[in-house]
């Protein structure tokens, strides 16, 4: 079941298109996104550098901290114009500005939050004298706060509920719940089949494919402004919808778009 009543399909934003589908668009995201129309997208996925000195081929991601949450709120800006009235929009961040962030788009009233969810991750990177991270915030965002799309009813979403599992309780949803704010999901480790071997953070597609189902319907178009290594827009072509990347570093582009290719014709 979808939350979404239907844009009258006279509205302007109805029929607003992005410039291109089901490509990764080499780019800087503040270059790119202001030629796109308002409301052409109904779902972002956004996974920004988090300065804190990643090693891209392409940025510098060591920005002094004022610059970069102005750079985050241009860009955040964008995304929140190209999306559609009914649009949402997903941001992954670190401890290191997670709180800024959230700050900073309560401040501008641009979204309603509609989660914070905890990607709890195993496989993280070993500390000796701290304890060790093992999560990354995901803040689920949308334009409307009475009007989105949550597909509450789709069984590739749902779990079993421990009225099921542990209580064998006859009032048990037999099918299942929805999973709780805290999502654990392995990191894509260098040994793993899915590792792509030439990004630094491949995200697990797994993680995408329950953002894009439950937040988009077929033939809907998702972007991801930060593309990477392709992820979000490998969940969206394996699920019917259409596709859209903005990524800085042209060989990630070019590799990136090349995955999703691959993997769409795989599901023809
Ligand atoms: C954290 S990674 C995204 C990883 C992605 N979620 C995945 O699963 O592969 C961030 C990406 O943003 C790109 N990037 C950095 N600055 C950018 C900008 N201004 N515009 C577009 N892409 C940018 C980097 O090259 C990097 O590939």
């Amino acid at each position: 079941m979808s939350e979404t009543p239907a844009i009258p399909a006279e509205s302007p934003v109805a029929r607003a298109v992005p410039p291109v589908v089901n490509r990764i668009v080499r780019g800087d995201v503040l270059e790119v996104l202001p030629a796109w129309p308002d409301g052409c997208v109904d779902l972002v996925f956004a996974d920004p550098p988090f300065n804190i000195g990643y090693q891209y081929d392409q940025y510098d991601d060591n920005r002094p901290p004022d610059e970069y949450m102005a750079w985050t709120q241009r860009w955040i800006g964008q995304c929140r114009r190209v999306l559609k009235p009914g649009g949402t929009l997903w941001i992954a961040i670190g401890d290191e500005y997670a709180a800024d962030v959230r700050v900073a788009v309560r401040r501008q009233g641009w979204f309603t939050l509609r989660n914070w969810i905890i990607w709890h991750y195993t496989f993280g990177q070993n500390c000796k004298l701290k304890f060790n991270r093992s999560h990354t915030h995901l803040f689920y965002f949308v334009k409307d706060g009475a009007r989105f799309t949550f597909n509450v009813d789709d069984p590739r979403l749902r779990v079993p509920s421990d009225r099921q599992l542990k209580y064998n309780d006859k009032r048990a949803n037999p099918n299942g719940r929805l999973p709780h704010d805290v999502w654990t999901f392995s990191r894509v480790c260098g040994t793993f089949k899915e590792r792509e071997g030439w990004h630094p953070c491949q995200m697990p597609v797994a993680l995408l494919e329950r953002i894009v189902l439950a937040c988009s319907n077929e033939g809907d178009v998702v972007l991801d402004p930060f593309a990477g290594s392709g992820t979000t827009l490998v969940a969206a072509a394996r699920h019917g919808r259409r596709w859209a990347g903005v990524e800085l570093s042209a060989e990630y582009a070019r590799k990136a778009e090349g995955r999703v290719t691959e993997e769409t014709a795989a599901v023809r």
